[in-house]
């Protein structure tokens, strides 16, 4: 922090005619996420591949001293493991309890990366869905500001992540906000789902999160504690992950009960479209495919299909449009339409392919339609990457007709791949997906419907397998999606400029 003031710096003086001048050197900035959970090291969702994609590009020009920190769970490899450094440990308090906490950092693609250990609370299978995920994420949250004492590492910017560490920025600036060192870090607080938003019962603010009484007024919603409320009121800036959704989420309908806060402090929103990491769903290169291909040279995606039709047993018709469905199996994804009108997408000349896991409503339904029409459909009821990319490279179009969508990472995946997408025109799919089917019908990267209406979805998804059998057309809307970009570099600008922002 000393050096946070301003160096100034002679010129030298070369040319009698160039007056000399001053530059100012600014220090580096820094850049501490708090998530809680970050791919490769452990994730569940688009919220871990976003925690491994955005730092990486931000950290790559330098002008950030970029840092993340997140659960030591033990799903984290031991090979990743094997390689980190030791720091120390100190305590955390929270609220009667204080509580050991073990840190370990790991360089790792251009990003110092934190591990916060506490084998009571994280060495656990999985990362979430425990009767006690309130304690364990307060502990988390509390652990990341006393580590900044411990290692005299005080960021200027705390970028926290959806409800589980709303608890950072909320102690951020009750508990530590005169402390030194402490106040003068911003919080940003990004929403990449408003549908969660941790709450618990009011009688827990002193006894489980160790908050003090006058913070009542913070995190207080609708007559109980709401920690996404009080991290968007308290941080100085809050975002969401696309402009749709940004301009969703202050309306009923999208914002789960948060619609008074949104608007309330719509002068501080922001919607940035997030990003994939390109290099890492690249078809030239054949990782984990059948054959590898690419924009210009379309002939390795055709033995992907016939492959992909081999090894599911589906009759193998190189001219039968493939749909794929890649997808958490839960109501938000929009699978209610799915199931409305699926007996009349299968009585199409079409062949549909599943993978995925959620709810059991949903899984029993599949299953059961994966019986009925074994000559058509399949289902694989599980969460499987390699087998991901093998669906994406044999589909022809990809289906995601989600109720809401955030931002939605498959969308950029399945174009990537060639698969064109029929989307519902919400959150980041409208902000992604340009539609061949809106009235000129000659660029566009996909097809979109607009309502939550099963019929208008069936009505566009036959026009895609319409649109499919004219070879032309359909070559140049799969080269449009393939060479769509959906790289990181315009979003982690925008991005630094938040920062900078934030920083006058
Ligand atoms: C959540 C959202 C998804 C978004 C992802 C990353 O999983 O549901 O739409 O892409 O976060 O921000």
């Amino acid at each position: 922090m000393a050096e946070k003031v301003a160096k100034k710096v002679k010129a030298v003086k070369k040319d009698a005619a160039i007056e000399p001048v001053d530059i100012k050197i600014y220090p580096q900035r820094s850049v501490l996420f708090v998530a809680s959970e970050c791919n490769p090291f452990a994730g569940t969702g688009g919220l871990a591949d976003v925690m491994a994609s955005l730092p990486k590009e931000l950290a790559k020009s330098g002008e950030f001293d970029i840092r993340a920190v997140i659960p030591l769970y033990s799903d984290i490899d031991s090979a990743y493991r094997a390689n980190f450094r030791f720091e120390g440990n100190f305590n955390v308090p929270l609220g009667w309890r204080n509580q050991y906490c073990g840190l370990f950092s790991l360089k790792y693609e251009g990003v110092t990366f934190y591990f916060l250990d506490n084998e009571y609370y994280f060495k656990r299978k999985g990362l979430y869905g425990y009767f006690d995920d309130g304690e364990r994420f307060a502990f988390f949250s509390r652990a990341v500001l006393e580590m900044m004492q411990y290692i005299d590492y005080y960021p200027d910017i705390m970028h926290c992540n959806d409800w589980q560490t709303a608890l950072s920025a909320i102690y951020l600036k009750t508990i530590y906000n005169s402390w030194k060192g402490y106040k003068d870090i911003k919080a940003l607080f990004t929403i990449h789902n408003i549908e969660y938003q941790g709450q618990y019962g009011n009688e827990q603010l002193e006894d489980l999160f160790g908050l003090p009484k006058y913070a009542k007024n913070i995190v207080e919603y609708n007559g109980c504690i709401n920690l996404m409320k009080g991290a968007i009121q308290i941080s100085e800036r809050f975002s969401t992950v696309s402009p749709r959704y940004a301009s969703e989420i202050k309306n009923p309908y999208f914002a789960h009960g948060l619609e008074y806060m949104t608007t309330q402090n719509e002068y501080k929103l922001s919607g940035i479209l997030n990003g994939i990491d390109q290099s890492s769903f690249d078809p030239s290169t054949g990782d984990k495919l059948f054959a590898s291909y690419s924009a210009e040279d379309l002939s390795g995606k055709a033995v992907c299909k016939a492959e992909l039709q081999k090894m599911l047993a589906l009759p193998e018709k190189p001219d039968t449009p493939i749909i794929a469905i890649v997808s958490r199996l839960v109501a938000a994804k929009g699978l209610d339409l799915i199931k409305c009108v699926f007996e009349e997408i299968l009585s199409e000349d079409v062949q549909i392919v599943m993978l995925g896991k959620g709810e059991n409503e949903y899984e029993d339904y599949f299953r059961f339609m994966a019986e009925r029409y074994s000559g058509k459909f399949r289902a694989i009821i599980a969460y499987n990457k390699d087998l991901a990319a093998k669906i994406y490279s044999g589909a022809d179009i990809f289906l995601m007709p989600s109720k809401h969508e955030p931002c939605g990472l498959s969308q950029m995946i399945a174009c990537r791949y060639g698969a064109v997408p029929i989307v519902r025109k919400t959150g980041g799919l409208a902000d992604s997906i340009t539609p061949f089917n809106d009235d000129k019908r000659s660029g566009g990267n996909g097809f979109a419907f607009e309502s939550y209406n099963a019929h208008e979805m069936l009505y566009v998804i036959n026009d895609a397998l319409n649109t499919y059998h004219n070879k032309e057309i359909w070559q140049k809307l799969v080269k449009n999606a393939m060479t769509t970009d959906f790289g990181w570099k315009k979003s982690a600008e925008e991005y630094a400029n938040l920062y900078r922002n934030m920083l006058i």
